[in-house]
């Protein structure tokens, strides 16, 4: 019988200082050998991947409405608030992180 995978705990990880952002757009935070993508949008912030779930473009490369990103590459569309695909040619739904910003820090749970 095999032993159930352990999940490593999660945690809060600083990425960015809020101040440092660049407004109502979409701004490019590398972590590890990973770039996220943080979202100054009308409702808040949102904080994704970088990568497009399609073909792996920098989506911080892309149209920021405020709400919506297009992929630089194919022009497919991603609601930031939700994560949600919403216009082809993407499929898969972004992952949105959980964050918060302390003493305006901006942190995110991995
Ligand atoms: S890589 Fe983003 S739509 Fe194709």
């Amino acid at each position: 019988m095999s032993q159930p995978t352990a999940q490593k705990p999660k945690r809060w990880q600083y990425l960015i200082d809020v101040a440092s952002l660049e407004p109502n757009d979409a701004t490019p935070v590398e972590l590890g050998n990973r770039v996220m993508a943080v979202y100054d949008t009308n409702e808040g912030i949102f904080v994704s991947d970088a990568r497009c779930t399609h073909a792996g473009a920098n989506l911080c490369d892309g149209y920021f409405d405020g709400k919506y990103i297009e992929c630089p590459l194919h022009q497919g569309l991603f609601d930031a608030t939700t994560g949600k695909a919403v216009a082809a040619p993407v499929t898969r739904n972004l992952r949105l992180y959980e964050n918060r910003t302390v003493d305006g820090k901006l942190q995110i749970l991995v």
